[in-house]
């Protein structure tokens, strides 16, 4: 495949095309830059020594050139490249991608350094923009005006149609990871969905559909409420598919819906975050929150299908994404082989989003945690496993307020060092597993200090132990070997 971005200068053409280069594993060649190593001149200098029709003359027999190399590669354009009648002739033949940006943003975003055009001003954006506006708009065109880089970089592999499909091996929860699956949900079923999904991707769904709120804040029960007077109002029966298009929030709302509208109907889920499609749509549990307590009221039953689109996850927040990924790192820690072996080696692609990578992150995680939760569908002790790094990170999150997924991420890295001060962990495992825990946590989540006794006394309550002094607490031994063993909670007073 061979991607070629166009769009005026300060559309973001040459980071969006590393992105693109980073997600799919294919190299990246930005026109300029290669104009500039040849000729060892900044653009700028090209322009004032040589002139413009002589720099429009190379970046005319670069662009042929790579419409004539073979892909895969995608190719960030200058800005002026479409005023060439031939060059616009050659593009159209390619996958051209006209990146739009309103140019009053754009006059926000540029920088006038090494932009000979603009004159050191930035209102002559404006006019460029006018001037070229018509040309750039014979091509496929993304406006990326009010989206973000991730946000845009999804827009770009929407278009390309990847189609890919990966095997979870389970026979006992239906889930399949196939690209681009957001693209063809079935028209017939009732939709709910998040506020920023519905902005995001509402347009592949024109179907009817619940709009809920971000966050945390739709798992209450005047929501639930208001969804069963939807499916009501729109005749909805029990032989019907409810689908929830979401974080964990939506697929934990929609499957607590579906399990008890009508005393149970169809529901499937397309999860959207990275803890949904490893973690929350996985493994049956649903439910919604009561007065201050998470997850209080619920059910236990698994979606009749879980599709994942792991192409949704590019226009994740850096923060949601890493989230995802702690939690998913958690489950590698538990299943430790090639799991773990993965994750070491390719942690660095995964952070980078890179699709084949994340795809198959997803299914280990998926599988791994299904593995857990076969054995243990009703919750009754060995998915208490799971909860590797939730002993102190639920304590930190109660009392910092910090999101759930970054204070799991800090517990871990408290957990593991109390293993191996009490010799339950060899050394090198630690500091390995410590060394990847710093590649995802950021540095001023790592560096908070907690009042020992605080916590402790949270971890006493959160448990209800009492006098007892003693939690259950799963312990990590090494990558792939977990046990719960009874530990007393004086010892954290060194750790915490
Ligand atoms: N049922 C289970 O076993 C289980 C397990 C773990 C977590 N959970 C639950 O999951 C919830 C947390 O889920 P979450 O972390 O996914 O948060 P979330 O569902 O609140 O989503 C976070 C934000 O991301 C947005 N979003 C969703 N998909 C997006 C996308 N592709 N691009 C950009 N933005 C997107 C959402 O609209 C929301 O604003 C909690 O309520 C937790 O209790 C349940």
């Amino acid at each position: 495949m061979k991607i070629f971005l166009i769009g005026m200068m300060g559309s973001g053409k040459s980071t969006l095309g590393e992105m693109v280069s980073n997600i799919l594993s294919i190299p990246f060649i930005d026109i300029d830059n290669e104009i500039e190593k040849s000729e060892n001149m900044k653009i700028k200098d090209i322009f004032e020594k040589k002139g413009e029709k002589y720099f429009r003359v190379i970046e005319s027999s670069y662009l042929e050139k790579l419409t004539q190399k073979n892909g895969p590669f995608v190719v960030s354009t200058g800005g002026g490249i479409i005023l060439n009648s031939k060059n616009r002739y050659l593009l159209h033949n390619e996958n051209t991608f006209y990146l739009k940006v309103s140019p009053n943003e754009l006059k926000k975003r540029v920088h006038l350094e090494n932009r000979p055009l603009l004159k050191n001003n930035r209102d002559n954006i404006i006019e460029i923009y006018q001037q070229r506006k018509e040309l750039y708009e014979e091509f496929e065109t993304i406006d990326i005006t009010n989206l973000n880089e991730w946000e845009s970089v999804a827009k770009i592999i929407y278009k390309l149609n990847i189609e890919k499909d990966l095997e979870v091996s389970s026979s006992f929860q239906n889930v399949r990871i196939q690209s681009n699956a957001l693209k063809h949900i079935p028209d017939n079923n009732i939709i709910f969905l998040s506020e920023k999904v519905n902005q995001l991707y509402g347009s592949f769904f024109p179907q009817k559909k619940l709009i809920l709120p971000n966050g945390e804040k739709t798992k209450d029960i005047s929501y639930v409420l208001k969804a069963y007077e939807y499916l009501l109002e729109n005749n909805v029966s029990r032989s019907d598919t409810l689908i929830g298009i979401g974080g964990g929030t939506i697929t934990d709302f929609s499957g607590f819906v579906g399990t008890t509208y009508k005393r149970g109907m169809n529901f499937s889920f397309y999860p959207t975050t990275l803890l949904g499609q490893i973690d929350a749509s996985i493994g049956g549990k649903n439910g919604i929150d009561f007065k201050r307590y998470k997850n209080v009221v619920g059910t236990i039953n698994l979606p009749n299908k879980v599709i994942i689109d792991p192409i949704s996850l590019l226009s994740l927040e850096d923060k949601l994404f890493l989230e995802g990924l702690i939690e998913g790192f958690k489950m590698c820690l538990i299943a430790g082989g090639d799991f773990y072996n993965f994750f070491k080696d390719n942690l660095e692609l995964l952070l980078k989003r890179n699709l084949d990578k994340l795809s198959w992150f997803i299914k280990r995680s998926v599988e791994e945690k299904l593995r857990i939760v076969e054995k243990d569908f009703n919750d009754t002790g060995l998915r208490s496993s799971l909860n590797l790094g939730h002993t102190f990170g639920h304590a930190f999150e109660a009392i910092t307020g910090i999101s759930h997924g970054l204070s799991v991420g800090w517990g871990l890295i408290k957990e593991v060092e109390y293993f191996k001060e009490k010799n339950y962990l060899q050394k090198n495992y630690y500091l390995e597993i410590i060394e990847l825990l710093e590649k995802l946590l950021p540095e001023n989540i790592r560096k908070i200090q907690t009042n020992s006794k605080e916590m402790i006394h949270y971890i006493a309550n959160d448990k209800k132990i009492g006098e007892r002094k003693k939690i259950k607490m799963p312990i990590l031994n090494s990558p792939g070997n977990v046990i719960i063993k009874e530990i007393d909670i004086s010892e954290f007073f060194e750790i915490l």
